[in-house]
């Protein structure tokens, strides 16, 4: 690389999946994701196996971003590391390799937030050309595993969250679901695939009745919970023969629940600009809802492609990337949170 553009490798390790990946200025040369089977049999993350599973891939995993985007180490300009939030054992794991590859390197070493970056991966530009990127202010529904909230964008790093869920994220409500049917974890993306052959309207869940902004998706799980016990008393088959439907309609609630608060946000704030981001937008019914949608209020809409959707290192390479340009770097006291921060 002959030009001034920085270099920046990033470093995913909050939950369960090992990332990492490397940026030129925005441009992404690679992004490599290591997923961590060893929790599917438990039916949810276990923290101890995701720690040591970390402990396990970081190497090859930073070893193959570096290879595939065609450099050496010795030319990252700065490393940047998920700080949180996320599991502390998952996060040490990234943040203790980012100082000690820092250190070997002589380059700095930089925080990001997980939330924030996964906003942020709508700012990632191809490895060749560049693509729109949503404008200041937007609206962002960041839906994922831990997280379901509508964030204010005013720039980069300032973010309000005007409304988030008080209790299950709406990923956990997907999970939950699919658990109740012994579909497996992570339930999402079985869910998503079933409910394409179910009809939406089969069967009517409890819509959760939420003042303001927030959320709540527990009340639609017991709901679905108390539902299906009921049926499987006078059909012991009744999931089984009806499961594409069940998918089809639990789909729906969850989907409708999260575009109501979205509406109702834009609709306040006068704000058009709407983006999308974390694990459960990589749900097509979701995707479907939310282009349907932006053409009747005409909102100016951003999907992520698919691989920025999930967990993933170029996520954590963008902030970097940002962050780089602000000269924000982390000093080598830096500790993980578990908790949101903004
Ligand atoms: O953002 P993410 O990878 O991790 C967290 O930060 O939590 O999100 C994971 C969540 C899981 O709950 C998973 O079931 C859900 O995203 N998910 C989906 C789909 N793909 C992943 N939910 C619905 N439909 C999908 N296609
Ligand atoms: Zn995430």
């Amino acid at each position: 690389m002959t030009d001034n553009f920085p270099l920046i490798l990033g470093i995913e390790s909050s939950c369960d999946d090992t990332s990492a990946a490397v940026l030129h200025g925005n441009h992404l040369l690679s992004n490599i994701i290591a997923s961590q089977a060893v929790h599917e049999k438990f039916g949810g993350v276990v923290p101890e196996l995701a720690s040591r599973a970390h402990q396990q891939n970081i190497i090859p995993v930073v070893n193959q971003a570096i290879t595939e985007a065609g450099i050496t180490k010795d030319q990252l300009s700065a490393i940047c590391f998920t700080r949180g939030p996320g599991l502390l054992g998952s996060l040490l794991v990234g943040i203790s390799f980012a100082k000690s590859l820092g250190i070997g390197l002589n380059i700095p070493i930089i925080g990001a937030d997980h939330m924030q970056s996964h906003i942020l991966a709508h700012f990632i530009q191809p490895r060749e050309g560049n693509k729109p990127v949503p404008g200041f202010p937007f609206l962002c529904l960041t839906v994922s595993g831990g997280h379901t909230q509508i964030v204010l964008v005013r720039d980069y790093f300032d973010m309000t969250v005007l409304g988030k869920t008080i209790d299950d994220a709406a990923g956990e409500a997907f999970d939950k679901v699919a658990k109740i049917m012994g579909l497996g974890y992570p339930g999402g993306p079985v869910v998503d695939r079933l409910a394409k052959q179910g009809n939406p309207k089969a069967f009517q869940f409890a819509r959760p009745r939420i003042d303001g902004l927030d959320y709540s998706f527990s009340g639609l799980k017991t709901s679905f919970l108390y539902f299906v016990r009921d049926q499987l008393k006078v059909n012991p088959l009744f999931m089984e023969e009806n499961k594409y439907d069940l998918c089809a309609s639990m789909q729906r609630a969850i989907v409708e629940t999260l575009l109501i608060k979205l509406i109702k946000a834009a609709k306040e704030t006068g704000i058009r600009e709407v983006a999308v981001a974390g694990g459960v937008s990589a749900n097509s019914a979701l995707r479907t809802a939310l282009l349907d949608t932006a053409k009747k209020y005409r909102w100016n809409m951003f999907i992520p492609e698919f691989a920025f959707t999930t967990d993933n290192a170029a996520m954590i390479a963008i902030s970097g990337y940002f962050k780089y340009l602000r000269g924000e770097f982390a000093g080598q006291d830096a500790t993980p949170y578990a908790r949101q921060q903004f």
